[in-house]
């Protein structure tokens, strides 16, 4: 077995695990709900349960690889360390707090810097995304491909506002307004790692947002990359992750999206 396949597995047992706790602590966490820092930005009991169980799984598999995960601080650098894992034990803190049901576990691998391994786990729905550098992308354990649509008119997207929407006017709203005119319609969602497995699956045909951690896309970039898709910077670059920008599509309306995106007009212009 090579070595992809095993880390792809081993992380399939952590994310599987997670997942389980999480469902454990859905409509149950009455007070154990905080803020991190921004208004809105959620950590509670689920997220830091599911998270440790990740740790413990992955460290006992491979205790000389470096971490990430997002409610440990950083333990890891992804330009420093060859294995990188990059873990957000529950993507949707806010969904899952009202007990909306979109969330997923997200567990990537950098190996030399790159997006490698990644597995995103939606409990609720029991779905399972899989991908590795050269294996594929699989959804419950079936071959996934992009969507085949065309035309920017005829694509739905999906996008995601960061948690400093509020302090900055670089909040997405205008690209959100202009793109819900020109496409089909954009979703909101809640969960980055869901909206990357969507594309990858072919639900939705392109997905962009900026402010994203690592721990947010590592497994959904190598996800749609897999699945056939094109994932890069707004401008159509090599996507920077530390950047917090991912342009992620099927790869046929990339360019149209890329040109829409970096040449987004003012919310008091759009028609
Ligand atoms: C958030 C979700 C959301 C995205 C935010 C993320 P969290 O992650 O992925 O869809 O819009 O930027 O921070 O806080 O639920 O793990
Ligand atoms: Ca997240
Ligand atoms: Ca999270």
């Amino acid at each position: 077995m090579s070595n992809l396949q095993i880390f792809l597995d081993i992380a399939t047992e952590a994310a599987l695990v997670a997942g389980t706790a999480l469902q454990d602590y859905l409509g149950k966490l009455e007070d154990a709900i905080t803020e991190k820092g921004r208004p809105g930005d959620l950590v509670t009991a689920a997220d830091k349960a599911a998270e440790q169980l990740i740790l413990s799984v992955l460290q006992r598999h491979f205790p000389q690889h470096a971490f990430l995960a997002e409610e440990s601080g950083k333990l890891g650098d992804l330009n420093q360390d060859e294995f990188l894992w990059a873990i957000d034990p529950l993507d949707g803190t806010t969904n899952f707090t009202h007990q909306y049901p979109f969330f997923a576990v997200s567990i990537g691998l950098f190996i030399q810097g790159k997006p490698q391994v990644g597995v995103i786990y939606d409990p609720l729905h029991q779905e399972l995304f899989r991908a590795a550098t050269g294996l594929g992308a699989t959804r419950n354990r079936r071959s996934i491909h992009v969507s085949s649509t065309t035309e920017l008119s005829k694509s739905l997207l999906v996008t995601g506002f960061a948690y400093d929407r509020r302090e900055t006017p670089d909040n997405n709203y205008a690209e959100f307004a202009h793109l819900t005119h020109l496409t089909q319609g954009v979703r909101r969602s809640g969960s980055a790692a869901l909206d990357l497995a969507y594309v990858a699956c072919g639900r939705v045909d392109g997905y962009w947002e900026r402010g994203l951690a690592p721990w947010d896309v590592t497994a959904g970039v190598i996800l749609v990359e897999e699945a056939g898709g094109k994932v890069t910077a707004y401008d159509g670059n090599i996507v920077q992750i530390e950047s917090g920008r991912v342009l992620a599509t099927n790869g046929h309306i990339h360019d149209r999206l890329s040109n829409t995106l970096i040449d987004v007009p003012p919310l008091s212009a759009w028609r």
